[in-house]
């Protein structure tokens, strides 16, 4: 035998480097908690059903409660002799309460257990992660709510096409953050399920209680099969997924904010505060925040990507490579809570230029659509109407002018149904206010938005 709490079988043991290679305490050492708690409820159920002895269950209870106040207090140490962090607190609750310890692993697997720790852990940070989503939601909501009359260019191609109120474009992204917590809140229900009792992939001959356990970790539903429960991870991969998505939108938004804090823009400020200045040029105010979210965005497909092809291929139930899970799931969900909160404060923070916004509005052409739709109102047919105004745009744009710029008498050489009443059609807050069709931009329209999300997030 060897020193490993598996040694039975061994007769030497594995070089430094190997030791190092297979070892995962570095870092699943974030599941201690959770390892500690699992433990506890599983012991609980193996003193209730006479699997071991009552004495013994408050033996193991005791020391696992010790453990806790350790680790709570940083009096823990781990060490890669003891390889994860399962046998790491076993050796730990040995050193405590000596032998006895060995009866907590009873009717239980590291594959369960590793199992069960991954979901705890999960699901303690989704509920963490929710309130931050809604967070950042609620901050979109009160900026918008001062910026319902900000007119600004709306744009396709990246080119000028129409007006749009930026609380009309702020609450899109409110829109889609919606899904993303929705997306999470499912995301929840994956992984409220107890894998403990699994063992190590077939079930236990013990007289166990999975409810019971399940109960006592809370889980609102337990696996049904012991090969599913030890061996897939798909509700990481939701998970990282939907984390995908989420730092997604988030990334498509910073570059508007990157975008839009450049001189070219010049449609917003970042706060000093989310910003930093260069070692060389004194003049400069980076928007290193934005850029950060953006591309952090490009690790957490990466921890996507990484997950599903170390699951692709392998059979069931549980292998070795299943521990490849683990730092993808750390690295985004640090990622995705710091970059939600960063985003939250930025766009608190940052500064509206209404008048740059609506300056570059009234210097275009993004109101042609509204000389052809009001050429079209007169009864030209809509096909016909955008000609004649595609030629008048050129035409302005031989002269250096806009369309506000073209004269009655001109217009009514374009057109005889042309009346004064255009000029008023061609102003960008007409053209906003009125596009009151459901889910335009209308004011109205994001006034009831507005309402409506507000109640959504009890505001
Ligand atoms: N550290 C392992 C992991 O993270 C725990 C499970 C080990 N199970 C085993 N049969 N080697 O996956």
């Amino acid at each position: 035998a060897t020193t490993k709490l598996w040694g039975g079988r061994f007769t030497a043991e594995p070089s430094e480097y190997v030791q190092k290679f297979g070892a995962s305490i570095e870092f699943d050492q974030l599941l201690a908690e959770e390892d500690i708690q699992g433990s506890l409820a599983h012991v609980q159920m193996l003193g209730d059903q006479g699997i071991i002895a009552k004495d013994e269950m408050s033996s193991i209870q005791t020391g696992l409660k010790q453990l806790q106040v350790q680790l709570e207090q940083g009096d823990l140490t781990f060490s890669i002799d003891n390889e994860d962090i399962h046998l790491n607190l076993e050796k730990a609750l040995t050193d405590l309460i000596g032998p006895v310890a060995g009866k907590l692993h009873t009717a239980r697997s590291r594959n369960d257990q590793v199992a069960l720790d991954m979901h705890l852990y999960l699901r303690n940070r989704l509920n963490e992660l929710l309130p931050l989503v809604q967070d950042l939601q609620k901050t979109l909501v009160q900026k918008a709510e001062t910026n319902v009359e900000t007119i600004m260019p709306g744009y396709t191609h990246l080119q000028h096409a129409q007006p749009i109120s930026y609380a009309h474009y702020l609450l899109a992204y409110y829109n889609m953050f919606q899904r993303d917590y929705e997306r999470l809140t499912f995301n929840l229900q994956h992984t409220d399920i107890s894998p403990i009792g699994a063992a190590a992939l077939a079930g236990t001959t013990f007289p166990i209680d999975r409810q019971q356990t399940a109960d006592l970790l809370d889980f609102k539903a337990l696996y049904h099969n012991s090969l599913d429960a030890v061996s897939d991870r798909d509700f990481i991969l939701e998970f990282l997924s939907n984390a995908a998505i989420l730092m997604m939108h988030l990334s498509r938004m910073c570059e508007e904010l990157v975008l839009w804090s450049s001189q070219e823009f010049n449609y917003i400020e970042l706060s000093d505060t989310y910003s930093t200045g260069s070692s060389i040029m004194p003049q400069k105010k980076n928007p290193d925040m934005a850029e950060l979210i953006r591309g952090k965005t490009g690790r957490v497909y990466g921890d996507l990507l990484g997950l599903l092809t170390v699951m692709k291929g392998l059979p069931l139930a549980y292998n070795k490579d299943l521990q490849e899970d683990k730092e993808g799931m750390f690295d985004t969900v640090n990622t995705l809570m710091m970059s939600l909160k960063v985003m939250k404060g930025m766009v608190e923070t940052l500064t509206v230029k209404k008048e740059q916004m609506k300056h570059a509005t009234v210097h275009d052409f993004s109101n042609a659509t509204e000389l052809a739709d009001y050429l079209a109102k007169k009864g030209i047919p809509f096909r016909q109407a955008h000609e004649i105004v595609g030629a008048t745009v050129l035409k302005c744009i031989q002269q250096g002018k806009f369309l506000k710029d073209i004269t009655l008498s001109e217009y009514q050489a374009i057109s005889p149904l042309i009346e004064a009443d255009v000029f008023t059609a061609l102003d960008p807050v007409t053209a906003v206010k009125t596009r009151d069709s459901l889910g335009g931009t209308g004011f109205d329209e994001i006034r009831k938005e507005l309402a409506q999300a507000k109640a959504d997030l009890q505001l």
